[in-house]
């Protein structure tokens, strides 16, 4: 038994928020932002907008786009560090606002950028051993509510959205297969300094990061890992015809790209005008190409991205 992506949905809030409107805000410029990381602008949740309305939106598109009845849905999972509440779950909310009441489990996995491959790997799990036959996996944040707006470092690269797709169990081949992994000893260089039940603090919690220890950190596993997927499957970077990347930074996705060979064409390219989107940048990416009719029957994706902890990981796709 094997899981196949049967349908890509994504939503972008309707606030846009350019590197100019920044210009305005705090100590920097279009070209500073644009020439170290390819983004001109990013969208903004509204203020009563959460991250499983936006993952709302998205799950709706992709259960469209698949043609099933939401009721078939017998697992949800969604990657977000951004969660509504601390508990209940943003997925057994999204589950509430979708109506589903089919009883399957929802939770959401929280491995900041790398959340939707995290969420993709496990829903592969669930399916390949039986225990579910169509999930929706979500990657959703409002990464706008733990930004310090004050501080140009970190302010400038993220930005709000979601994306969804619906995984069903099928007799072809889909997802090849995935590789996680984690190293919590690397905590400090991208991390919140709050929001959860820590020890007690004052002031809301916001991102804190080491800009060029992440970027290092990043080029290197990337690196490791587009070998640890290739030869896990005995392919040559030749059989790779999309990158589908984590869209945090162009300079990272192109040292990747160099990596397997591949002109910048067959990479999906988001970041311009996304901004980095953490969990929901993978999925926002994916749909957006399948959407421009770019992916075609048989090709082979590889998914990859890095984020806090540190976590990384990679999903190799037959489309
Ligand atoms: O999903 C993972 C999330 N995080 C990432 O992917 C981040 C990875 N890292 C990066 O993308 C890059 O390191 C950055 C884009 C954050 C920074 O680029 P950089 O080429 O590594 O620049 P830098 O950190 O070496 O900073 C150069 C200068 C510094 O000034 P001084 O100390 O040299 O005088 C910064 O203060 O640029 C300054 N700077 C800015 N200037 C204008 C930092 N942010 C800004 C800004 N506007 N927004």
């Amino acid at each position: 038994m094997f899981s196949r992506i049967t349908g890509t949905g994504s939503y972008l809030p309707k606030k846009v928020l350019t590197n100019q409107d920044l210009e305005r805000m705090v100590e920097t410029s279009h070209d500073w932002i644009f020439s170290r990381t390819g983004i001109s602008q990013r969208h903004i949740a509204a203020d009563d907008e959460s991250t499983s309305d936006l993952a709302l939106h998205a799950s709706r598109r992709a259960i469209e786009a698949a043609g099933i009845d939401p009721q078939q849905i017998d697992l949800i999972i969604v990657g977000t560090t951004t969660p509504d509440q601390v508990f209940p779950s943003t997925a057994c909310l999204l589950q509430n606002k979708l109506g589903i009441r089919s009883g399957g489990p929802a939770f959401d996995i929280q491995a900041v950028c790398s959340g939707f491959v995290y969420a993709l790997s496990t829903a592969d799990q669930f399916i390949r051993s039986g225990q579910s036959k169509c999930a929706l996996i979500v990657g959703a944040e409002t990464m706008s509510r733990i930004v310090d707006w004050t501080d140009r470092n970190t302010c400038v690269l993220f930005g709000d959205g979601a994306g969804a797709v619906i995984l069903q169990a099928s007799e072809t081949e889909g997802i090849i297969s995935t590789h996680l992994h984690a190293d919590g000893a690397y905590k400090d260089l991208l991390s919140v300094d709050g929001g959860g039940c820590g020890v007690k603090r004052e002031g809301d919690p916001r991102v804190i990061m080491d800009g060029s220890g992440v970027f290092k950190f990043a080029v290197g596993v990337l690196d490791s890992i587009v070998e640890e997927t290739l030869s896990a499957n005995n392919m040559q970077k030749s059989d790779i015809d999309w990158l589908v990347p984590h869209q945090a930074n162009i300079r990272i996705i192109q040292a990747t790209a160099k990596k397997l060979g591949l002109p910048m064409e067959r990479v999906v390219l988001t970041v311009e005008r996304h901004g980095n989107t953490s969990a929901a940048s993978i999925p926002l990416a994916l749909d957006t190409a399948v959407r421009e009719g770019k992916i075609k029957p048989g090709e082979t994706l590889l998914m990859e991205g890095v984020g806090g902890g540190f976590t990384w990981g990679s999903a190799l796709v037959r489309w």
